[in-house]
């Protein structure tokens, strides 16, 4: 069977919701999946830190019956040391059966899709974030019993999150609204794509530069890091940039009363989100973390399964 690849949530429309659907199968199994998986290795590069998706990808492998490699990119031959990224796909693809990249630059990203002959998964580049994504959607599934007629409001940096959440809410049947500040907004292309996804599934993109119009009846008030990694943004400016765009009790009571708060993390206390909001009873900050594991495996499973 042809190995596909998820590095833009697009990539796998048709699926995002039984990959939802799995994702909650498999956290119920509790670790207990009969190791579909059992021989196959994933390899992960890595071109940033992470916490979140190298943990997770490394236990959703194991747990499934495979093996993970951690790969700094560092200290590959790749980039700085001159191989191609053709090369180094092609190269990988004869050892390992998946692979799960991290990466500064999209381009980097789609090249190692394109030249890969085994499934490449995006842990995160400058454009899109779609694992994040995918646990976000369990996350509400989860919470709040579906999507339709559900209303999420993103707040702060139009970034790789606001980017995969856009395709996300639009694919499920769930209105987004994107509010950031006119300087910052969304990638134009995913912004038009998802308005025209969610059009056909019955329901909306929405924009707003005004946080406390933008969050009345909101179900969810998501937000991100101001300064993304690679961003050179200073921090100072950000600040001054987002700073009517944090989420703090003042936001979240303007919001429908059982409205959830979500973060991708890591966070900024202080910054986009306070304290009390994230330690508070409508964050659901820390299962939508956990749900990188079980998100993650319904990808690994699916597209490493026939490899
Ligand atoms: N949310 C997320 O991807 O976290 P890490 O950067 O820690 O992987
Ligand atoms: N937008 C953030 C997400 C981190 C998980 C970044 O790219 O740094």
């Amino acid at each position: 069977m042809a190995k596909r690849d998820l590095i833009s949530v697009s990539d796998m429309e048709d699926e995002w919701p039984s990959l939802v659907d799995l994702a909650i199968k498999l956290k119920a199994e509790r670790g207990n999946h009969g190791d579909p998986l059992k021989g196959k290795t994933l390899a992960m590069i890595f071109e940033k830190p992470s916490t979140r998706t190298r943990i997770s990808f490394d236990v959703a492998i194991t747990e499934l019956g495979g093996h993970a490699l951690y790969i700094d990119e560092s200290k590959m031959q790749m980039g700085v040391h001159s191989e191609t990224v053709e090369d180094t796909a092609r190269v990988m693809s004869r050892f390992v059966h998946g692979i799960m990249y991290r990466a500064f630059d999209y381009k980097m990203m789609d090249k190692f899709g394109e030249f890969a002959t085994v499934p490449v998964i995006s842990g995160l580049d400058n454009l899109e974030h779609p694992c994040q994504a995918l646990a976000d959607m369990v996350t509400i599934k989860e919470k709040l019993g579906g999507f339709r007629g559900k209303r999420l409001v993103y707040l702060g940096d139009g970034n790789n999150v606001a980017n995969s959440l856009l395709y996300a809410c639009a694919i499920m049947g769930m209105d987004i609204v994107i509010c950031c500040p006119a300087v910052r907004m969304p990638n134009a292309e995913i912004m038009w794509k998802a308005s025209n996804i969610a059009q056909k599934n019955g329901s909306k993109v929405i924009v707003s530069h005004e946080p406390k119009d933008a969050c009345i009846d909101a179900d969810v008030l998501y937000t991100d890091t101001w300064v993304s990694m690679g961003d050179s943004t200073p921090v100072e400016e950000a600040i001054k940039l987002f700073q009517e765009y944090q989420i703090n009790d003042d936001l979240l009571k303007i919001a429908k009363p059982t409205c959830i708060v979500m973060h991708c993390l890591p966070a900024h206390r202080g910054q986009e989100i306070t304290p009390e909001v994230i330690d508070g009873p409508q964050s659901v900050i820390f299962d939508q973390a956990e749900n990188r594991l079980h998100a993650q495996k319904a990808v690994l499973y699916t597209l490493m399964k026939d490899q």
